[in-house]
């Protein structure tokens, strides 16, 4: 399949593995990026610039194809290094970057001199048209389904990828609640030139966590995510745990007057006890509502090409049929 996504990026399938805390290491990077989509390393999930720089040239010795890496501007207790973080990208090779979170303006002259694409994750048409505007390559529409912090606009992907459509001229992928080849026609239906998977890609092989964490994908229905923080406005959807009804409960408890230290013990620093270890219930993590839609863990290659057989069959067969 070709589309505006694929000649971007040089890539043969329009499928992006979104950015993941604790997911996205070199293993599922590479394993996204030789299945023919595109893989990507989590930037800030390695703790220093240097340790960035490692895991790149890891990534490389598992993959000959294009890979690259998300940077994630969202309110952390102490900032990152972020500039230590894109030396590492342009020093290692890596032409390409997620950016998420805040506007990645300050770092696009720095990306774009080094013949860096940018595609930058929001999840609304404002935040998309500001991308465009200050040089993005490409948008990933993240819609009110996704895993993760979904903003505070509630809009679902029926809605937000026909708007993006109506308003963007580069091009962008649907985010958010995609898992298989229905997604993928959905998606370029409604505007997209692919598709960015999170959760998706947590129940596969090659994604480099617990086993807990995949069978708890697996186990999940569409009814099994909460959204946590949003008094805070840093709204997240996670999987419903002990974890995630204890904060709940705090939400409710302390109303306006909650702040993030009320949480911190549900939210700070939980990732690896839960993708590394498998405490299924030592804290909150990001999961979609696709989890209703996953019911297997196949490799990469499995997953992606069994989505583009059947997107062509879905396009050839039962939507030309309808004609
Ligand atoms: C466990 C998990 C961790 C995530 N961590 C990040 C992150 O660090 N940075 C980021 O930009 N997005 C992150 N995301 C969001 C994904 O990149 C992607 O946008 C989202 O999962 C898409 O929704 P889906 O899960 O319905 O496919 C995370 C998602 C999950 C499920």
């Amino acid at each position: 399949m070709k589309t505006r996504i694929t000649e971007l990026f040089g890539i043969e399938h329009p499928i992006i593995q979104g950015g993941m805390h604790y997911v996205g290491f070199a293993e599922l990077a590479a394993a996204v990026s030789n299945a023919g989509g595109l893989g990507m390393i989590t930037g800030l999930t390695q703790k220093t610039p240097a340790l960035l720089a490692e895991e790149i040239a890891r990534c490389r010795t598992m993959t000959q194809k294009p890979f690259g890496v998300n940077l994630t501007f969202l309110p952390t207790v102490n900032s990152p290094d972020y500039q230590g973080y894109i030396n590492a990208i342009i020093q290692g090779g890596v032409k390409i970057v997620e950016t998420a979170g805040n506007n990645p303006q300050k770092w696009m002259p720095v990306l774009k001199e080094n013949g860096v694409r940018v595609i930058h994750k929001c999840t609304s048409v404002k935040h998309a048209l500001k991308a465009e505007a200050i040089g993005c390559d490409a948008v990933s529409v993240d819609g009110f389904e996704c895993g993760g912090h979904p903003g505070e606009d509630d809009i679902p992907n029926f809605i937000l990828l026909p708007r993006a459509a109506e308003e963007l001229k580069i091009p962008f992928v649907a985010s958010g609640g995609m898992a298989d080849a229905r997604s993928l026609v959905a998606a370029l239906a409604l505007g997209a030139e692919g598709m960015n998977m999170g959760t998706r890609f947590i129940a596969t092989q090659e994604a480099p966590v617990h086993e807990n964490v995949k069978q708890a994908i697996v186990a999940a229905s569409e009814l099994d995510t909460r959204l946590v923080m949003r008094p805070l406005r840093n709204t997240e959807r996670v999987l419903n745990n002990a974890a995630t009804q204890r904060l709940l409960e705090k939400e409710a408890a302390l109303g306006k007057d909650l702040k993030f230290e009320d949480i911190i013990e549900q939210v700070a620093g939980v990732y690896p006890r839960i993708m590394l270890d498998g405490e299924m219930d030592a804290g909150v993590w990001s999961c979609g509502m696709v989890a209703g839609l996953i019911h297997d863990i196949p490799t990469c290659e499995e997953l992606i090409s069994r989505i583009m057989r059947e997107a062509e069959a879905l396009i050839k067969q039962r939507l030309a049929g309808m004609l």
